[in-house]
């Protein structure tokens, strides 16, 4: 056999065994089997030396050749092996087009209802969503709405105040006032003010916080739902004709309202607000109370530059989780937070 044949022979060989190579360890042995100390190749290229002179730049060539094809044919098993490999590894293949295995879709949050809920009743009636951050400054969640700066809502007891260090691109300020996460949806109130002139008819639902030691009816992350109706000549009469009608949508339609005096830095006059249902299971045949609100006063006008002679307004704002609370039956706010879902499901539409 001529050396050019041994080598074709050699390859075709290899070619041959490949199928049988599956592991790491078949795969050195089989690499060996040609190019070890003793391989057939290892042993063919020793021939070289007795090949005659005009002929070897051409035998070398065909041991070059013979040798590549090896080598290309060795990285195809090592490939080859490294997929089974990671199969193994990976385990079973996953059909991502298969049903999920537990027992079907999420449901929307019973917060998330209520709030949808309450802002469908608004916007029937002609007031606009309008939202801004849950980081605020403190110009925007006090000064502005007429709670200097001795206030007690502003105690680092009360608020999350964030480090000197932070920055919001998104988040403007008056001047160089601290940061914090908003205590009410009222900043809502300045931050639309401030943007556009009245008439304003607006509400703003949102997440607040506030440090409070977490029971059944406090926790240091809530909801509210802020509302802000600004024109000529806005009147009691309009603020209470708007929760009347609010209250009996949400309510039932026999509900009744009753306002009572209060005191809010932003509104003057105030009140709170409660509210009676004969429909309301247990909580029926008792007054409830569920916002603040009152006239915008002129001081927050004047912080947002707008003529307090020729606009007023009124102004509310309510606990979400409150309201969710009454109508869902739940006596603990807590679990609205646990994300059990043997709670959740129960609101499920
Ligand atoms: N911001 C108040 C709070 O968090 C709620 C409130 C009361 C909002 C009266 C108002 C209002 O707009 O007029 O307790």
């Amino acid at each position: 056999m001529s050396l050019q044949e041994q080598l074709s022979a050699i390859v075709e060989e290899a070619r041959q065994g490949a199928g049988v190579v599956a592991d790491r360890a078949a795969m050195e042995a089989f690499k060996a089997r040609f190019m070890g100390p003793r391989g057939t190749l290892t042993e063919a290229m020793k021939e070289m030396g007795k090949v005659p002179k005009e002929e070897k730049p051409a035998v070398g060539r065909q041991i070059n050749e013979a040798k590549q094809s090896l080598l290309a044919l060795f990285e195809e098993l090592v490939g080859r092996i490294e997929t089974a490999e990671r199969t193994v590894r990976l385990g079973p293949p996953v059909d991502p087009s298969l049903p999920r295995i537990d027992d079907g879709a999420g449901t929307i949050h019973p917060i998330a209802q209520v709030r949808e809920e309450l802002v469908r009743v608004f916007r029937r009636i002609g007031f606009n969503v309008a939202e801004a951050t849950e980081v605020e400054t403190e110009f925007f969640c006090f000064d502005a709405l007429n709670m200097p700066g001795d206030h007690p809502a502003r105690d680092m007891q009360d608020s999350y105040y964030l480090p000197d260090v932070a920055h919001f691109d998104n988040v403007s300020k008056r001047e160089s006032e601290r940061y914090l996460l908003r205590t009410h949806t009222s900043t809502v109130q300045i931050r639309t003010l401030l943007r556009e002139p009245p008439p304003v008819r607006i509400v703003a639902p949102g997440r607040c916080f506030r440090r409070d030691t977490p029971d059944a009816t406090h926790s240091a992350n809530f909801h509210q739902i802020e509302g802000l109706y600004v024109d000529e000549q806005v009147s009691l009469t309009d603020l209470k004709a708007t929760l009347d009608h609010f209250v009996r949508e949400v309510f039932g339609s026999k509900a009744k309202t009753r306002l009572r005096p209060s005191f809010f830095p932003f509104t003057e006059p105030s009140f709170e607000m409660d509210f009676y249902s004969p429909d309301l299971g247990k909580l029926s045949h008792r007054w409830l109370e569920i916002m603040g609100c009152g006239l915008v006063d002129p001081t927050v006008f004047e912080a947002c530059g707008i003529d307090a002679g020729r606009f007023s307004g009124f102004a509310f704002g309510m606990g979400i989780e409150r309201i969710a609370m009454i109508l869902q039956g739940v006596d603990d706010i807590r679990y609205y937070y646990q994300n059990d879902r043997r709670f959740l499901r129960q609101f499920a539409g």
